[in-house]
């Protein structure tokens, strides 16, 4: 059940990237329930087809699968002429691509650094640019960037995933300045840990979890529908005079310093 209306987006385009799965399939759920058509990519194009093909049965909205390697700035940039070409427009660009894995600073290799930096922050950058070039420059939008809070205290085994979203907050501002002029708004929403998700089957050994949900102030996990709301406020009017904010949608999670700490 939503807090907003049905048509709160409605007549508008959204662009999802990493949309196939996980938290950015219940954000382009969220934004399509509410009225926007949406296109969704990531490089599993069996995925997509079959995620496009559930949410377009669930909400009755248009989804488009569209597979590409946020990497590859010329496919991501044929994506979101895609979005303009056979939806009309690109209101909203989500920028949700990402990849992480558990790994000691000493022992993780360059290219495993750099691969996690180059999906996630690089990844931002070129869709961000894809979404610029083919239709916001000219008409305004709105991206929002899915960050994370790794990096507000340091997390163990996380170094490259916290510079990877550190990275992705700095470009949150950096855009919104350069582009507010364009009228352009560009946020960032930093999830705590979401349940039932990839992330937090990567990165959370089941013998902590119970612990870890204990002290999170508001006593439990998020939910991937919260991320689809918080994204939802973001993306609407009512965030109209918001750019270039981190959004922390963690029940306070991030204030408790880091889970690993409960590893000792
Ligand atoms: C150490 C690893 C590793 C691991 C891969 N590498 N997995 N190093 N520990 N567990 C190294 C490889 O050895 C290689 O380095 C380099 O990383 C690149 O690996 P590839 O497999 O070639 O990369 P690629 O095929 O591009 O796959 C990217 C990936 C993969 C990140 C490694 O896991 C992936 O595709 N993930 C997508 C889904 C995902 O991660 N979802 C979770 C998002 S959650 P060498 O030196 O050997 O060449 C999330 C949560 C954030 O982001 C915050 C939560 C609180
Ligand atoms: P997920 O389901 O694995 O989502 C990651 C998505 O990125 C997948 O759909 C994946 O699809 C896509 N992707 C990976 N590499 C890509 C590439 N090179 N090009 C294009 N797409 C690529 O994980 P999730 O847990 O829902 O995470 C979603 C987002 O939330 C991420 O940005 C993550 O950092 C963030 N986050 C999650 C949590 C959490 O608790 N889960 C907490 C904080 C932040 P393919 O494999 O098909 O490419």
């Amino acid at each position: 059940m939503s807090s907003f209306r049905d048509d709160l987006l409605a007549g508008q385009v959204a662009l999802v990237t990493g949309g196939g799965s996980g938290i950015c399939k219940g954000i382009a759920r969220a934004l399509m329930a509410h009225g926007a058509d949406v296109i969704i990519t990531s490089r599993s194009a069996e995925r997509l087809a079959d995620a496009a093909a559930e949410l377009a049965t669930e909400t009755g909205r248009r989804c488009i699968p569209a597979a590409a390697d946020v990497r590859d700035a010329a496919a991501i940039g044929a994506v979101a002429q895609r979005a303009v070409d056979e939806l009309g427009r690109l209101d909203v660009l989500i920028n949700g691509a990402a990849g992480n894995f558990l790994a000691p600073a000493a022992t993780l290799s360059s290219n495993a650094f750099r691969t996690v930096l180059e999906i996630d922050t690089v990844g931002t950058f070129n869709a961000s640019r894809a979404a610029f070039d083919a239709w916001m420059k000219r008409n305004g939008g709105t991206i929002i960037n899915v960050s994370a809070t790794l990096h507000y205290t340091g997390v163990p085994l996380q170094a490259h995933a916290g510079a990877a979203k550190a990275a992705i907050d700095a470009l949150t501002r950096h855009l919104a300045f350069e582009w507010g002029p364009s009228g352009i708004r560009v946020n960032a929403i930093a999830p705590g840990p979401i349940g039932d998700t990839e992330g937090m089957k990567r990165l959370l050994p089941p013998a902590m979890s119970e612990k870890l949900r204990k002290r999170i102030p508001l006593q439990r996990f998020g939910t991937v529908d919260e991320i689809g709301e918080a994204t939802l406020f973001l993306a609407s009017e009512a965030a109209r005079y918001v750019t270039g904010a981190v959004l922390v949608v963690d029940g306070g999670a991030w204030m408790i310093g880091s889970p690993m700490d409960m590893l000792g």
